[in-house]
């Protein structure tokens, strides 16, 4: 590897041959420029397929601030209660906990609610609230934010009551989206009981899953998740449009940009404990004509394997299960340009020239050789003798 500049500050791993300029010191972001006719660089855990002269941008470490600790909960504005009670209920296998008047509250685990259908104020994305670590990190975020020229207001004890916390801020980002921030979310004094026999969603110190969002200005928006609320980078694709994922604790991503110039979710994610769990669900959502948005598939960054339903507001919820953690104290940020999906994830849902895209990205996924590790957790997984020669010798090769 031969890079000038500030070349520390890349972090860019087995690369044997690229000759790369580093531009743009001693910064976030790098400008790389290719010097070499090498066809691939390996950028963090991603392959960047590239040519002499091209440029990349890469942005370095930056040390996480973590005084946002998890995705708490979800608050939507649809019209269409019914509907989504059957889908979180039937189908994700949440706890319906309230039915009365304007709202549907779910219950994902221990906490009072994790997702709130509210249909007074017609259809629109709601808010989001993230758990911020204790008081004194929610003071912080609060001087950040207020140091930005953004209004942040205390909740009301009758808002706190509401959202089942002990306290919480409010305020809207530069785009205008509702965020909440709170502490001492309440434990429900009874047991989940999830509506269908699902082991459980995936969350406690990882949150509620993730959230990915469409925007219309993507670099106003970066800045102030990266730098104001401190979330942490984990990779990032500038074409067609910027996309960027964030992480705030050991999950992978906890929330999401695509600059597509529209406004509104794209989704959200819940992680169960089983793949059966997800096998089950993926049976279900086949049965209901057009439910299925994204074939069943694994991701390149966070190796979830998920399917995506259709949902009553227009976007899509992604069920998934074995995605990876990471360790933010260590985390470097990369560019990502292998396409979302090592295999599978088709959507039928889009053009056929749009889903001939998303196909050739999965299948250089393939020529690539490109898989990754079944991600377990203690209790869930057995592990098998090794009984294949040939994979074997494979490894034994490559070791
Ligand atoms: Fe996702």
């Amino acid at each position: 590897m031969n890079l000038r500049g500030t070349a520390s500050r890349l972090q860019v791993p087995n690369v044997k041959t690229v000759l790369v300029d580093a531009v743009g010191g001693n910064t976030e972001r790098n400008s790389v420029t290719i010097l070499s006719n090498e066809p691939q660089l390996r950028v963090g855990l991603a392959w960047v397929w590239t040519q002499l002269g091209d440029t990349h941008t890469i942005f370095g470490r930056k040390e996480p601030i973590m005084d946002i600790i998890a995705l708490a909960y979800l608050g939507l504005q649809s019209s269409k209660l019914d509907d989504w009670s059957a889908l979180a209920t039937n189908l994700l296998g949440m706890q319906q906990v309230e039915t009365s008047g304007d709202l549907r509250r779910f219950r994902m685990d221990d906490r009072m609610q994790r997702l709130i259908i509210d249909s007074s104020e017609g259809d629109d994305i709601g808010y989001f609230g993230f758990e911020a670590a204790d008081i004194a990190a929610l003071d912080r975020v609060t001087a950040r934010i207020e140091a930005e020229g953004l209004a942040v207001t205390r909740g009301s004890r009758a808002l706190a009551d509401k959202r089942e916390v002990a306290e919480l801020i409010v305020f809207h980002d530069p785009a205008g989206h509702r965020i909440e921030i709170v502490i001492g979310p309440k434990i429900a004094s009874d047991p989940f009981v999830p509506g269908r026999p699902i082991s459980g969603f995936r969350t406690g110190a990882l949150g509620m899953g993730h959230v990915v969002l469409q925007v219309e200005n993507i670099e106003l928006l970066m800045p102030f998740y990266r730098d104001v609320l401190g979330f942490g980078m984990s990779d990032y694709g500038l074409e067609p449009y910027g996309l960027y994922f964030f992480h705030i604790n050991g999950r992978h991503h906890s929330f999401a940009m695509i600059g597509t110039g529209r406004r509104g979710f794209h989704h959200f994610m819940v992680e169960l404990y089983s793949l059966d769990d997800v096998g089950q669900g993926y049976d279900l959502a086949q049965l209901e004509s057009g439910r299925i948005a994204y074939t069943l598939g694994r991701h390149t960054n966070d190796w979830m394997t998920s399917f995506y339903v259709h949902t009553p507001s227009g976007f899509f919820i992604e069920y998934g299960w074995g995605g990876r953690t990471i360790d933010p104290a260590t985390w470097v940020p990369h560019e990502t340009n292998v396409g979302p999906s090592m295999w599978g994830h088709d959507r039928p849902f889009m053009t056929p020239d749009m889903q001939a895209k998303f196909r050739d990205m999965r299948l250089q996924c393939g020529r690539n050789g490109l898989r990754q590790p079944v991600q377990v957790m203690p209790g869930n997984y057995a592990l098998s003798e090794g009984v294949c020669p040939w994979f074997d010798a494979q490894k034994r090769a490559a070791e």
